[in-house]
């Protein structure tokens, strides 16, 4: 089965597996993960989409430290931010004043900026030059695109449907991952007002491989040596695999989160009530109870909650921190990363 280790453009890694250890903002994806998630001879994968300038450099320098092995950085694609009246950021204060009281946070002024500076970010990245930079929320403009090929980056941009999969494929992305609705963390789709198609890993490969080129990576639910040869089988040239990498020692996942996905069953579904934009998590009280009309749109609403997640995490509740994870079921593996990677190719 041809698979990215012995791909033409992917080759020169060295890649053991054909697995992408996926980027996970906001901490799971932890140096120590990413670097072990390499040494083991998958693709381990920073994501450093909430991380300033400074801090990708740092991150990169940790991994380096641990491993001489490739591995990739992951920022969000930004798109042009609504603008955002008084009205609409005092209906999301007054329905997250009950939160505020309970965590003993005092309701500090909001404005923006509310995300980091793509393009400082990208120069970070083009002075870190990992091997391979992987992307989401949409396409890498022609000018990015020509930098990160000077200085010798793979590309890799994602897709939940086969038209936003042509798209990135028409743009010049060396591969391709494929987000299905199974998937935790954010959905990848570009329009983040834009319905969500729900096409399930299956149907978006089956779909997909009849029109694409480059490589594509399966995303989504994938958790045993079984799902990854099935999703092989389907024609795809790797998987990547977030949330069967959230339990494990290296990641940087919190203690009341780690408690949630360790519970025997993870009821979960997409909410905006965290960030403005779709996102796959394990169900909780903050999920239930956000009324859709007092959530701002992303990145806004990330900026704006992060104080409650954090607060809530701090004190050992995860009642009202996001709780990424996908649809897949079984224990999540609480040992090294490294021998999670050679169970899943032990055979
Ligand atoms: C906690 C968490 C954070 C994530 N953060 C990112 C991210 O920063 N960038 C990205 O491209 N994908 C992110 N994802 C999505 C993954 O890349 C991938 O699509 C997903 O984990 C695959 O589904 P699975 O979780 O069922 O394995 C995240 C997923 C999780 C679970």
């Amino acid at each position: 089965m041809a698979t990215i280790v012995d791909n033409n453009a992917f080759r020169n890694l060295g890649l053991k597996h054909p697995l992408i250890v996926a980027p996970m903002a906001g901490g799971p994806s932890s140096p120590e993960l990413v670097a072990a998630a390499s040494a083991a001879g998958a693709l381990g994968s920073a994501g450093a989409a909430y991380s300033s300038p400074e801090e990708i450099e740092k991150f990169a320098a940790q991994v380096r430290q641990c491993t001489d092995r490739p591995f990739a950085i992951n920022l969000f694609i930004p798109r042009p931010i609504p603008q955002i009246d008084p009205g609409t950021v005092e209906r999301a204060f007054a329905a997250t004043a009950k939160y505020r009281a309970e965590l003993d946070l005092a309701p500090a002024p909001f404005s923006g900026p509310y995300a980091e500076d793509f393009d400082a970010q990208f120069e970070a990245v083009l002075r870190v030059r990992p091997p391979v930079f992987s992307f989401v929320f949409g396409l890498l403009s022609a000018e990015h695109l020509r930098a990160a090929r000077r200085v010798g980056m793979l590309l890799i941009g994602t897709a939940t449907t086969p038209e936003e999969a042509q798209f990135l494929e028409e743009s010049g992305v060396d591969a391709i991952t494929l987000q299905g609705s199974e998937a935790g963390g954010h959905r990848g789709i570009f329009d983040p007002e834009a319905p969500d198609s729900e096409l399930g890993i299956r149907q978006l490969l089956g779909q997909s491989i009849k029109k694409i080129r480059v490589p594509l990576i399966a995303a989504g639910g994938i958790m045993t040596a079984d799902d990854i040869r099935g999703a092989l089988a389907g024609g795809a040239q790797a998987v990547q695999m977030g949330t069967a990498f959230l339990a494990t020692a290296e990641a940087g996942t919190s203690g009341p989160y780690r408690s949630k996905l360790l519970e025997p069953t993870r009821t979960t579904r997409t909410t905006r009530a965290f960030s403005g934009r779709l996102a796959r998590g394990i169900e909780n009280r903050f999920m239930d109870e956000m009324n859709a009309e007092a959530i701002m749109p992303f990145p806004a609403q990330n900026k704006f909650t992060r104080d409650i997640r954090g607060a809530s995490a701090a004190s050992g509740s995860a009642d009202l921190l996001s709780l990424w994870a996908g649809t897949g079921q079984g224990d999540l593996w609480q040992g090294p990363a490294s021998e999670l990677i050679d169970q899943l190719f032990s055979k």
